[in-house]
């Protein structure tokens, strides 16, 4: 199913937060513009998975990682990860984090390793996501791309 899978750019908004929501992940900080650095598998108007980047220089952030649930465990995740990181690089960045709760061994099987809060860019820092949306208890995790 993942080799052929057609990724598209820039979903709705409407369509992001309605997954997001879902999956009980933050959207209060998104905006229109945002959409530029989202992906999306699936019709526009339904998609089944997003994933979102923040890019600033040489880290960029990955957050709103969302498979449907009936469409989970056929490598779609991995697949909007990898163009996820695509998009990093292509963006000039060296490094991506993240935040999660609920995929923490997912992300580790796809070599994200723990990393320290403190040693965080202050861009990364900055973020809503790392600053108060996700909760203290999130796990953050970086990958060198
Ligand atoms: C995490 C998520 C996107 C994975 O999507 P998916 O399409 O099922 O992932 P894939 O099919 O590509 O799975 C790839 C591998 O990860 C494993 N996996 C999937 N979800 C996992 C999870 N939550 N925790 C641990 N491992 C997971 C699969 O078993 C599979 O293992 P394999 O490579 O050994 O076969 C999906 O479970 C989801 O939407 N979860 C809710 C939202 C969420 O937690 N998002 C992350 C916030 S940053």
């Amino acid at each position: 199913m993942a080799a052929s899978l057609a990724i598209h750019r820039e979903p709705r908004h409407a369509e992001v937060v309605r997954l997001l929501e879902r999956a009980a992940l933050p959207t209060s900080d998104l905006t229109d513009e945002d959409m530029r650095d989202f992906f999306y598998v699936g019709p526009a108007n339904a998609p089944i998975g997003i994933v979102g980047v923040q890019l600033y220089g040489a880290d960029a952030l990955l957050r709103s990682l969302v498979v449907t649930q009936e469409h989970r465990a056929h490598g779609l995740g991995r697949a909007l990860v990898e163009r996820a990181e695509q998009h990093a690089r292509e963006g000039g960045a060296s490094k991506i984090y993240l935040l999660t709760t609920t995929a923490e061994s997912f992300f580790r099987s796809r070599d994200y390793v723990p990393t320290s809060r403190d040693g965080a860019p202050l861009a990364i820092r900055s973020t809503p996501e790392f600053a108060g949306l996700c909760p203290a208890s999130s796990a953050f995790l970086s990958k060198q791309l």
